[in-house]
Order: C-alpha cells, then sequence, then structure tokens
C-alpha cells in the first residue's frame, strides 16, 4: 500500500455567507494522479488554495507527509514538498523566464543548500525540461498563455516537490498545446515521480492521466472513484447538466 502524503479532514472555507468548501475530507498516496473536477464555482480553486496555504482554512485539518500544515505559511509547506501552478499563471512578470525559475529552485530548500550558481544552472535544467530553454531571456511578461503554463510548471519542479496541485492546465489552450501539455505532465511524472492533484473540466483528459478522481459540487464532496466510475455516477452527472463535459 502506498504511503499516505496528503491527508485532508473535514475542512472548511467561507467568504460572507458562501460556502466555498463545505467540509472536504479525502486522502492522496504517494505515486498518484487524482483528479479534483467540479463545475465552475464548485470550490476548486479555493480547496487548492487552501492546501498550499494561499488562504487560511476557517477550520479543518491538513496534513502533508506525515505533518501538520494547517496553520503552515505557504513557503514552509513548499519546503516540506508541496507545489502548485495557478489557473491564471502569476508569474514574477519583469523577471526574465530563467530567473522566474531560480525563485523556484530556491525557494524549494533551505538557502543554505542551494547558492544562486546552483540554482542557476538546476533552473536551465527545468526549463529544458518543460521546454521553454529558448524562452530563457525573454521577460515573463512577454511569454504566452501557453509558455506561461510551461513556467509554471518549471517553476514548480524547481522546488524540488513530492506533490504538484495543478489547477487547471489546458483551459484557454489550443488542442495541439493542450496535448503537449497533456504529454509533458505524464513525462513529468515519470521522471520525477512526483505525486499530482490535477483541476481539470475536461473530463477526457482526467480520464486518461488520473487514477482517481473527486468530483466536488457546492463545496462539497460529491464522488470519488475511478475515472470511469464517477463518470457513470448519477450526482455527478446531474451536477453537469447543462454544463459541457467531454466524458
Ligand atoms: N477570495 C475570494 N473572495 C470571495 N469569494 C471567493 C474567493 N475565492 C473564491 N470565491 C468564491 O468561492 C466559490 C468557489 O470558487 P472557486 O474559485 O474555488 O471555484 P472553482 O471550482 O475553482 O471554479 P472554476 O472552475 O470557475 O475555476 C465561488 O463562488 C467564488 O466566487
Ligand atoms: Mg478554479
Amino acid at each position: 500500500m502506498a504511503k499516505e502524503l496528503l491527508k485532508v479532514t473535514d475542512v472548511y472555507k467561507s467568504f460572507g455567507g458562501l460556502t466555498a468548501v463545505n467540509g472536504v475530507s479525502f486522502s492522496i498516496y504517494e505515486g498518484e494522479t487524482v483528479g479534483l473536477m467540479g463545475p465552475n464555482g464548485a470550490g476548486k480553486t479555493t480547496l487548492i488554495n487552501l492546501i498550499s496555504g494561499t488562504l487560511p482554512v476557517d477550520s479543518g485539518k491538513i496534513e502533508f507527509a506525515g505533518t501538520d500544515i494547517t496553520n503552515l505559511p505557504p513557503w514552509k509547506r513548499c519546503k516540506l514538498g508541496l507545489a502548485r501552478t495557478y489557473q491564471i499563471p502569476r508569474p514574477f512578470p519583469g523577471l526574465l523566464t530563467s530567473a522566474n525559475i531560480v525563485v523556484g529552485a530556491l525557494c524549494g530548500k533551505d538557502m543554505t543548500e542551494r547558492s544562486l550558481m546552483d540554482a542557476s544552472a538546476e533552473a536551465m535544467h527545468y526549463l529544458e525540461i518543460v521546454g521553454l530553454f529558448h524562452k530563457r531571456n525573454v521577460k515573463a511578461e512577454e511569454l504566452s498563455l501557453y509558455e506561461l503554463r510551461l513556467l509554471e510548471l518549471a517553476r514548480a519542479l524547481a522546488t524540488t516537490p513530492k506533490l504538484i496541485l495543478l489547477d487547471e492546465v489546458v483551459a484557454g489552450l489550443n488542442p495541439a498545446e493542450a496535448d503537449e501539455a497533456v504529454k509533458l505532465i505524464e513525462r513529468i511524472k515519470d521522471y520525477f515521480g512526483v505525486t499530482v492533484l490535477w483541476i481539470e473540466h475536461v473530463m477526457a483528459v482526467l480520464m486518461k492521466a488520473a487514477s482517481r478522481v473527486i468530483v466536488l459540487h457546492y463545496g462539497q464532496k460529491i464522488a470519488e472513484g475511478s475515472p470511469q466510475e464517477v463518470a457513470r455516477n448519477p450526482q455527478v452527472i446531474e451536477a453537469y447538466l447543462g454544463e459541457e463535459v467531454n466524458v
């Protein structure tokens, strides 16, 4: 049995009167690719924000690699091996693409473990892996959406994570780019052995890539299981009625 890497227990988060995450519990085991689905506004990004520490929980517990991280700041979670990408890319726009990745390399471990020169060399390695090496000397603000998604992946990888939280990788990409992005994530998984929690609206992507899928609806977990089980689940079908779902 694989080791439990992430354990989310009865987590709540409200914004004013709106409960965006409403008593969610689940675990992720080492080596898994877990898909996180749900209609717009279901609470997927909020849940990622709670796990990464971008937002504090109202209540509940989050454990990562055996440590209670519920109240740790994001940078401490990062050093424990938790990395994320953003639904709307958040580069350091005025910095060169390479420098964006150096930031990741410097943040992932104690500064004493990594010199700036080491971090720069590592950044080049990650830029090559994601196919962005040729853009290393371009400012991040000049990159296309696809290139920004690659930048976010490289920056996350540079922190040497155990778990990557991906918030919509293929949204807004053309079919060829989307295909490339999915293949890249599969290569990254094989190469680094990293565990992935992956939000995506396109069910076809998760049907192929995920070993397990969790479905949120109005902040609650309404289904969890293999992609096939979840796609057949009446509650899931109901939740997606009126939405375009590529099952
Ligand atoms: N910082 C915030 N302040 C106020 N409301 C918020 C905030 N973040 C999210 N919300 C609200 O919480 C709910 C869940 O939003 P969230 O972004 O988590 O949904 P999502 O499942 O990621 O949706 P999408 O598929 O559109 O990205 C929404 O109603 C949203 O408007
Ligand atoms: Mg979202």
